[in-house]
């Protein structure tokens, strides 16, 4: 199929930053939306231009390293799936395509597509962590009886890959869905509890410092996070910090 591309390229963070129209063309059905991204840099980069600087990694929608906007949705128009992950069938030949960059006050743009996240490092450091020593002493799993359903929470919780999407779909850019899922994770096992109290203080601290909006129950993450993240992290999240506070 052949493609317009209308394309956000910024130089640097200072760099106003525009929209750049390309065409691409031959693109096949079967190629990922990062493999057609690839041609187009082969293409500028044949040409003598620079190429268009967009972050990936693992390209199997394992390390949330890939952040592009497709057409006014986080990750492109498929459900739960990261934009490595999306396929050019979803696009028809003759289609325009519109890439821009997650866009918030706390994800900067570095490059073009790539931005700074940063951000998230910075609230995982403040508590999503657990201290208790497992190296060389792990119990046997079955030492500490986790209920199945908790133990599924927490598992569905631990999905978050800290890609962003959930941030960029925001209208009041809130970091809420990552934050709660990271919270989720510990507060549902019983190795999480020890440090439950300071975890959630800390993380929600960080996270407005960070200058994440606040949630209003949009429900816009949760429609566009590739892995399912569930509100009912954030309501858990909301009784932690309460509990917490008092
Ligand atoms: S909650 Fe979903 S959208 Fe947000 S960072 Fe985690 S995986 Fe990405
Ligand atoms: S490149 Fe790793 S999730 Fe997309």
């Amino acid at each position: 199929m052949n493609l317009t591309l209308k394309i956000w390229r910024q130089k640097n963070a200072q760099d106003k930053g525009k929209l750049v129209e390309y065409k691409v063309t031959e693109i096949s059905d079967h190629m990922s939306f990062l493999e057609m991204m690839d041609v187009l840099n082969e293409q500028l980069v044949n040409t003598g231009e620079e190429p268009v600087a967009f972050d990936h990694d693992c390209r199997e929608g394992i390390c949330g390293m890939c952040s592009l906007y497709i057409n006014g949705e986080a990750h492109g128009p498929d459900r739960e799936i990261t934009t490595c992950q999306l396929h050019m069938r979803m696009f028809n030949d003759g289609d325009t395509i519109f890439i821009e960059p997650f866009r918030s006050r706390a994800f900067p743009v570095i490059k073009d597509l790539v931005v700074d996240r940063t951000s998230f490092e910075r609230i995982q450091q403040a508590g999503g962590y657990i201290s208790i020593n497992t190296s060389g002493n792990t119990q046997d799993a079955n030492a500490t009886p986790i209920s199945k359903h908790d133990a599924d929470m927490s598992m569905d919780a631990a999905a978050c890959i800290g890609c962003g999407a959930c941030v960029a779909s925001c209208k009041n850019s809130s970091a809420m869905l990552f934050v709660s899922a990271k919270v989720s994770q510990f507060a549902l096992l019983p190795q999480g509890r020890v440090e439950a109290v300071d975890r959630v203080m800390n993380m929600v601290k960080q996270m407005d410092e960070e200058g994440f909006g606040n949630c209003t129950n949009t429900g816009a993450c949760e429609v566009e996070c590739p892995k399912g993240i569930s509100l009912d992290n954030i309501a858990r999240m909301n009784r932690e910090y309460l509990k917490a506070s008092i």
